[in-house]
């Protein structure tokens, strides 16, 4: 069965689409075949993975509004191994009708389930919109890890605090075994204010910080625009093998899935 991965933070540009993007050119490198979902009406992950816009039959709104199966959507990426089911602005539109639903923190969760979407991938990634609405919510009801990406920076606390009272609710809401990492993008280790705040998180989140640390990286940028994971871009770039070090890390929570050697 495909283990569900959300990225989510409600704090916008702390990496979550450059680390969904990144893993998955990582994981699928591996050998693992990955299923990358973009839940922002921003598409910044369908632009990140080469998707262009025009040529899509299909996004996630009309998965989560219209009834369309998702695997009716799919497109393939440049990368083996790896696919994508793209979004549109029309997401928009899904964060105001889906609450109208009944049971609509579990839309995501069924969406994945229907057919042979299970048994078609080893790992799906979310991607989610920066703010704690609908489409986050139901995006980790789906999940069975959580990740959150955040800066080392003071402002970050703040969306953290939030995003661990969102995670006791879906805990109590019927997703009760949703465990939860918290990952240190775009880190500068020259700067001491950045070294102090990774420690503080260290201290106070202990075990539930990933050990991986992604640094600074203009070569993320760089890739984004190509249209291709990190990886596929520029193989010996830092970011590369710091992405790589999170998928082998994220692989361990992956049940009996060993990774391959790259
Ligand atoms: N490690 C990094 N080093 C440098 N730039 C980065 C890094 N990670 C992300 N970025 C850039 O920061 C911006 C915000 O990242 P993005 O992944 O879009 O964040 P989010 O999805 O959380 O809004 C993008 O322009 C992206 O290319
Ligand atoms: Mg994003």
């Amino acid at each position: 069965m495909a283990y569900v991965i959300t990225i989510a933070n409600q704090k916008g540009g702390v990496a979550k689409t450059t680390t969904v993007a990144s893993v998955c050119g990582a994981l699928a490198a591996r050998g693992l075949r990955v299923l990358a979902v973009d839940l922002d009406s921003q598409a910044d992950l369908t632009l990140a993975l080469g998707a262009s816009p025009g040529g899509l039959h299909g996004s996630m709104a009309d998965v989560l509004l219209n009834g369309a199966s998702l695997e009716s959507i799919l497109v393939e990426t440049a990368v083996p191994k790896l696919h994508l089911a793209p979004s549109t602005s029309e997401m928009d539109k899904v964060e105001r009708f889906l609450p109208m639903r009944s049971d609509y923190v579990n839309a995501l969760r069924s969406a994945l389930a229907v057919g042979d979407l299970p048994r078609a991938y080893d790992v799906v990634l979310l991607d989610c919109p920066p703010f704690l609405g609908a489409v986050t919510t139901s995006a980790m009801h789906a999940a069975q890890l959580l990740v959150i990406p955040t800066q080392p920076e003071y402002f970050s606390a703040h969306a953290l605090r939030n995003m661990m009272s969102a995670i006791r609710n879906v805990r109590s809401q019927g997703n009760p075994d949703l465990v939860y990492r918290i990952l240190i993008t775009m880190q500068d280790r020259r700067n001491r204010i950045h070294r102090t705040l990774s420690e503080q998180i260290q201290a106070t989140f202990g075990e539930g910080l990933l050990q991986t640390v992604i640094e600074v990286d203009t070569k993320l940028r760089e890739s984004a625009i190509a249209g291709l994971p990190v990886n596929y871009y520029n193989v010996k770039t830092r970011s590369t093998q710091q992405y790589d070090n999170l998928a082998q890390e994220l692989a361990q929570y992956v049940p009996s899935k060993a990774v391959q050697p790259a």
